[in-house]
């Protein structure tokens, strides 16, 4: 594996190595020898240029666990902000010897243009680009659901899982529609009809307009966070009807079996997509989503450096 640009880059049997490599990286982290050994010596840039929480602390994470050296880089109080391309800013990275590197940007397609360019000699990893792809949120999401539905092992065979809010404005949506379907898992689209994309029966998911209708058969429900910094139009009448009609309530999550796990990707809008109570509750693994991200986040570094020595 050169670059992580798109879920579809990965096969089934690449998706598994992956989860595979972060259980046992989570593995031999948990057992607190400190620092791992692998991506000593290597230089792993973090390339932000859209706002991150998560994403950027959790990449950052994993390059230390793994003893790389991180160069974190955000857009704004760089020269990015003095009109630098994206050209300029990669060849800087070049020049320092950035061995991978992991960009985040709000332009679908950033991280592809990035990798085949010819700019930098590095592995690129998608962080994130505009409503396009988000593959190691996928990636995670992957491993946090095999963990609670298959003993964390082989792939999701018959789990089904329904994806449900702004999914127009989701790049998280479109890396999980297809990855956890590339490891068997049937996968629930659910949204108001104005937050559906165009094309969105090419994606081979079932699709649903009604929330009410779509839990009581699932493994887990994924909700997605309204992306208001996306929206240049109005979606839905008010916050209160898109929250009495798409938001995940106590009511609501009685309705879903009771093995079935409720996620996030974060930030959460609470009291919009998803209420304080069901967030906070035993059934949200949201808080594991994010522990499960560094350990996904170790095992792609590890695999697209391929990192040696293990311990
Ligand atoms: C998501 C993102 O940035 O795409 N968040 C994340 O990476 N944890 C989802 C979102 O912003 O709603």
């Amino acid at each position: 594996m050169k670059h992580l640009l798109s879920a579809s880059d990965l096969s089934r049997d690449d998706a598994v190595l992956v989860l595979d490599t972060a259980k046992q990286l989570a593995a031999a982290t948990a057992q607190g020898v400190g620092k791992l050994p692998p991506l000593r010596g290597r230089t792993v840039v973090n390339l932000f240029y859209e706002d991150s929480t998560r994403t950027r602390i959790s990449f950052e994470a994993a390059a230390k666990r793994l003893s790389a050296d991180v160069i974190n880089f955000s857009a704004k109080g760089s020269s990015v902000s003095k009109g630098e391309s994206l050209k300029d800013t990669a060849l800087t990275l070049e020049a320092m010897g950035a061995d991978a590197v992991v960009i985040r940007h709000p332009s679908s397609g950033a991280p592809h243009r990035l990798a085949t360019a010819g700019w930098i000699s590095g592995g690129v990893v998608n962080a994130g680009d505009g409503t396009h792809e988000h593959p190691t949120q996928a990636l995670l999401d992957a491993y946090t659901l095999r963990a609670h539905l298959r003993n964390g092992e082989g792939d999701l065979q018959g789990a089904k899982v329904a994806i449900v809010g702004d999914v127009l404005h989701s790049r998280v949506a479109r890396s999980n529609a297809q990855l956890l379907q590339t490891l068997g898992a049937s996968v629930r689209l659910v949204a108001p009809p104005t937050l559906m994309p165009f094309g969105v029966d090419t994606w081979g998911c079932e699709v649903s307009y009604d929330l009410d209708d779509s839990l009581n058969d699932v493994d887990a429900v994924m909700m997605l966070r309204v992306q208001r910094e996306r929206m240049n139009a109005a979606y839905f009448p008010t916050a209160h009807e898109y929250s009495s009609r798409y938001g995940l309530n106590a009511t609501r999550m009685n309705k879903m079996p009771s093995h079935a796990i409720v996620m996030h990707p974060g930030p959460m809008n609470r009291g919009m997509e998803i209420s304080a109570d069901v967030a906070d509750s035993s059934r949200s693994v949201i808080v594991e989503q994010v522990a499960n991200g560094v350990s996904v986040r170790m095992a792609v570094l590890y695999l697209i450096l391929g990192g040696t020595e293990m311990s």
